[in-house]
């Protein structure tokens, strides 16, 4: 499976935040929010990652990460020349996805949670159409909502439904066979003008080959799409890191323990991003345990 991040758009509800920057450069607490998503991927064991972004931000993307080997992964860019809809990314990122299976997930989605890698690789494997992942929200009308019978099995799904039929709202983390991308280059723009993922997962659905994993309560889901969610998303990792005095999301980290990156390398990882900074210490002091 092939990963793909989409960290598009033009972030207008955040600004002036992001009259320069690209939203998802933006601190999360001690990181910028892209390592959230990446690390889900990484978690995965997802290697093969293709990065989309808008023109004037890709460089930025590119000098943070670069090609991806300092963390054992393969990172690969595209540019989305204006917000045409997520589903777009999958017709952006057709030659890279080369008709695999594709995680996608979006760059401001942020998840938590200890069983979830494990669920992610289990769900993976046995991918058939798609999967999504649904969280249970009080105000669900400002999400995709799903509907599913007993199977898991999504039944109805609905773009911000005025009356929504259930809470489950859907995450911006799909799994999707090696299809999407003709699925969605076959779309019909919507009224606001942009290929919507929505429409890519109905068709799925109209196929009883849609799949909602409900992540439930264990886990935590946040998507950052206002100054609000973006301070709570903040708040909760900084609350969690340092009552448990780990760090989350930390790539470096999640590169050791994926076995992408050895001790030395780690080391050497540390060292680079200066053990002034206390991230730069955590991943010292893990490379020396
Ligand atoms: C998009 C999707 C929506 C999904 C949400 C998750 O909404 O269209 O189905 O629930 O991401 O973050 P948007 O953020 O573009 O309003």
């Amino acid at each position: 499976m092939r990963g793909i991040i989409l960290a598009g758009g033009s972030g207008t509800r955040l600004r002036p935040l992001t009259s320069v920057h690209s939203k998802q450069l933006l601190p999360v607490y001690d990181k910028p929010m892209i390592y959230y998503p990446l690390s889900v991927l990484m978690h995965t064991g997802i290697r093969e990652i293709l990065l989309i972004s808008g023109p004037e931000h890709l460089e930025t993307y590119r000098s943070l990460l670069g090609d991806g080997s300092r963390l054992g992964i393969r990172l690969r860019y595209a540019v989305q020349d204006e917000p045409r809809g997520i589903a777009e990314a999958l017709v952006l990122g057709a030659d890279f996805a080369d008709g695999e299976p594709v995680c996608l997930i979006l760059g401001d989605n942020i998840f938590y949670g200890h069983r979830l890698p494990d669920l992610l690789r289990q769900e993976a494997a046995r991918l058939d159409g798609c999967t999504l992942y649904g969280y249970p929200v009080s105000d669900p009308e400002r999400y995709g909502v799903a509907t599913v019978d007993e199977d898991g099995t999504i039944t109805t799904l609905t773009e911000k439904p005025a009356r929504p039929t259930s809470n489950l709202a859907v995450t911006g983390l799909y799994m999707y066979d090696g299809t999407a991308a003709e699925r969605a280059a076959a779309l019909a723009p919507s009224t606001r003008g942009e290929l919507e993922v929505t429409d890519l997962n109905l068709s799925y659905v109209s196929e009883g080959r849609a799949r909602l994993v409900n992540l439930g309560r264990g886990s935590a889901w946040f998507d950052t799409g206002t100054h609000d969610s973006l301070l709570e998303a903040s708040m909760f990792v900084q609350v969690l890191e340092k009552r448990q005095g780990i760090r989350i999301s930390c790539l470096e980290e999640v590169a050791y323990r994926m076995g992408y990156v050895d001790k030395d390398q780690l080391a050497l990882l540390g060292k680079e991003l200066s053990p002034s900074s206390n991230y730069g210490k955590y991943v010292l002091d893990l490379a020396r345990t």
